[in-house]
């Protein structure tokens, strides 16, 4: 399904990075190895490779990161790709200063319980773990996510199901974001930002 999507010239979420991510990344240290998870056509791994960090863009569909490869080309930077299935991936343990997880709603709840607990496994003590999605009232604008209310966040599912790690953000928020023709117009966002103990 993905591959179909993003079967197209265009870059369906665009290319500029995500507005929250270039918001919170001078929070980051400087030459950070970041996670960019499911970071499809590539536009937020780049942009961090760009502000000189050491990227690892996973995502699961080929076509997606024969885009990204294309973006890093053009933008000059070097970036480990690597194509997997995220719900069945070998994560990495301690590993990253940062992991970035920009609309990663593909999965229901208990697989993305799961996801959450790998993606804080992979951080290292003293990590960010950087998310942004929709919540739960995205389904009245349609604008842009899954259409399962289930795979939608609330602050009261961010805060429990990320509960291994200290707030430093949560913000439930509406505004009108232009990312591509994927994500276009007013939204019900939440953006979050977390640091592993
Ligand atoms: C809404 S897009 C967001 C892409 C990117 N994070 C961004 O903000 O531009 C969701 C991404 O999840 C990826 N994806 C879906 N299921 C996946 C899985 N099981 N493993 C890895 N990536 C997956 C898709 O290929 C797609 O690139």
């Amino acid at each position: 399904m993905w591959d179909e999507r993003f079967r197209t010239d265009e870059y369906v979420y665009g290319t500029a990075p995500n507005d929250f991510l270039v918001r919170v990344a001078d929070q980051l240290p400087e030459q950070s190895r970041i996670l960019a998870l499911a970071d499809g056509e590539g536009r937020n791994g780049v942009w961090l490779a760009k502000q000189g960090h050491h990227v690892h863009s996973v995502d699961g569909s080929k076509i997606a990161l024969e885009k990204a490869r294309v973006l890093a080309e053009q933008a000059d930077v070097s970036i480990e790709f690597e194509q997997a299935d995220l719900i069945n991936w070998r994560w990495p343990q301690n590993q990253y200063d940062a992991v970035v997880a920009i609309f990663i709603q593909f999965a229901g709840p208990e697989v993305r319980r799961r996801l959450f607990k790998d993606a804080i496994a992979s951080l290292k003590p003293g990590g960010l773990l950087v998310v942004q999605g929709y919540r739960t009232e995205q389904l009245a604008y349609g604008t842009g996510g899954p259409p399962q209310e289930e795979n939608l966040y609330t602050e009261q599912l961010l805060k429990s199901e990320l509960s291994g790690l200290d707030v430093l953000m949560l913000s439930a928020h509406d505004c009108v974001i232009h990312e591509g023709m994927g994500h276009s117009g007013m939204s019900a966002l939440i953006d979050y930002v977390g640091r592993k103990p």
